[in-house]
């Protein structure tokens, strides 16, 4: 019998897959948890133990060619090449030792009061929307701008320019599906650039003028002994800012619809969340490549191919998750995968879930039980979400 190619069951430009991935994704673990995609070029991993085994696997890397800036493409690479989440032991380590330190300095906990009070400021305007309209879109105007203006907080990010940061992260993170067009590079390069000089000017200004901030503290560490170099400075702040926030509007854009669907009263913020960003992950594909032969389930992935761990197919893996499809508000354990796993495992993680509960909990004690009454999803797999979910009193 010839292996199974992966691309004759989830198509990842057909827009039904992209509409509805699980039952496909479903398909594919009972078929081959671990199978070579022809679309992709790449092994795909869909059960929740060959997707941790990738990892959290040593010989398979980020990348395995460093990104070599060039004169068409410079400021993306550059970018990337110098960010945390691009690299690999040893100089992973060393950024993500520098940036974990400046990034526990009290700062989430000091954002708590902070976040509650955004979200309230937000919750006003839905009010207004809710008599003017009948309805209101629960992410443009309540989980779009919250993360953007926790992250800028967090960062100490001039308030005048907060607006610039929602399209230039739009911009970038285009560059991370999987059918991006000429149009889609020419936005990314140009949102790189702009985006990049911004925080080295930015930066400059903090290491004169320090203030009690992230952003601060990171221009700090750089100047310790150790210290992050100007270009891993900026590639830290930009994915801070794209990693902070596409990710947190998604995970509760998707979460929020399942919960309001799925007819469950809410339980506990903090096991809500965690079954938020289980039934419907934000980030479904992870890639990595062999540094040598390595054996993920029963296949061997030859040094120099690459594998993707499938996030969303693990999350909803039956031999991990009882009744996997449903929504459970109460799920406990819940040992999702969507915040990642192994060395690259998310350091935003403790702010996203506070940041989710807080907001998740403040919507709900202020409007009691939603209903959806429309929602428009984007049509993208990797970044999964909605563009509009209109939600109204039940
Ligand atoms: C619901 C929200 C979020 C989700 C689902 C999420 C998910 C993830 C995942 C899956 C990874 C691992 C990537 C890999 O293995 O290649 C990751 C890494 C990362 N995340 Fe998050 N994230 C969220 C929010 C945040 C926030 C709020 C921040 C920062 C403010 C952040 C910063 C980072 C950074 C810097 C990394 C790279 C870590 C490393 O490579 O060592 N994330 N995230």
């Amino acid at each position: 019998m010839s292996p199974l190619d992966a691309a004759t069951v989830l198509d990842l430009r057909d827009p039904a897959v992209v509409a509805d991935p699980y039952p496909h994704l479903a398909a594919l673990r009972a078929a081959a948890p671990v199978a070579h995609h022809s679309g992709l070029g790449t092994w795909v991993a869909t059960s929740h133990a060959a997707c941790s085994q990738v990892l959290r696997e040593r010989s398979l890397g980020r990348i395995f060619a460093p990104r070599v800036p060039d004169a068409d493409w410079e400021t993306f690479n550059w970018l990337h090449a110098d960010s945390i989440l691009d690299s690999e032991p040893p100089k992973h380590s060393r950024l993500r030792r520098l940036v974990q330190r400046a990034f526990t300095r009290g700062h989430v906990a000091r954002l708590q009061p902070r976040i509650a009070e955004l979200a309230d400021g937000l919750l006003d305007g839905c009010v207004e929307r809710l008599d003017a309209m009948g309805s209101f879109d629960v992410l443009a105007d309540y989980a779009e701008p919250l993360p953007v203006l926790v992250i800028a907080e967090l960062l100490g990010w001039p308030e005048a320019d907060q607006h610039l940061l929602r399209p230039w992260s739009q911009d970038i993170v285009r560059m991370y599906e999987v059918n991006q067009t000429p149009a889609d590079e020419t936005a990314a390069r140009r949102a790189c650039g702009e985006f990049a000089a911004y925080v080295e000017g930015l930066a400059a200004e903090r290491a004169s003028h320090p203030g009690a901030d992230l952003l601060s503290d990171l221009v700090a560490v750089r100047d310790d002994g150790d210290r992050l170099s100007s270009h891993e400075l900026v590639a830290t702040v930009v994915l801070l800012l794209n990693a902070g926030h596409e990710a947190s509007v998604n995970g509760f854009g998707n979460g929020l619809a399942s919960y309001l669907t799925s007819g469950r009263t809410a339980a506990e913020p903090a096991l809500l969340v965690e079954e938020m960003l289980r039934h419907d992950s934000p980030l479904h594909l992870f890639e990595r490549t062999a540094t040598s032969d390595v054996v993920i389930g029963d296949v061997t992935v030859r040094a120099g191919q690459r594998i993707s761990a499938l996030l969303g197919a693990a999350n909803r893996d039956p031999a991990v998750f009882d009744a996997p499809d449903e929504f459970r508000s109460d799920r406990d354990p819940n040992p999702h995968l969507a915040f990642g796993a192994g060395i690259h495992f998310c350091i935003g993680a403790p702010l996203a879930r506070l940041e989710l509960q807080t907001s998740v909990d403040a919507l709900l004690r202020r409007f009691g039980r939603l209903e959806v009454v429309d929602a428009v999803r984007r049509p993208t797999f990797v970044l999964r979400g909605y563009e509009r979910l209109l939600v109204a009193p039940a």
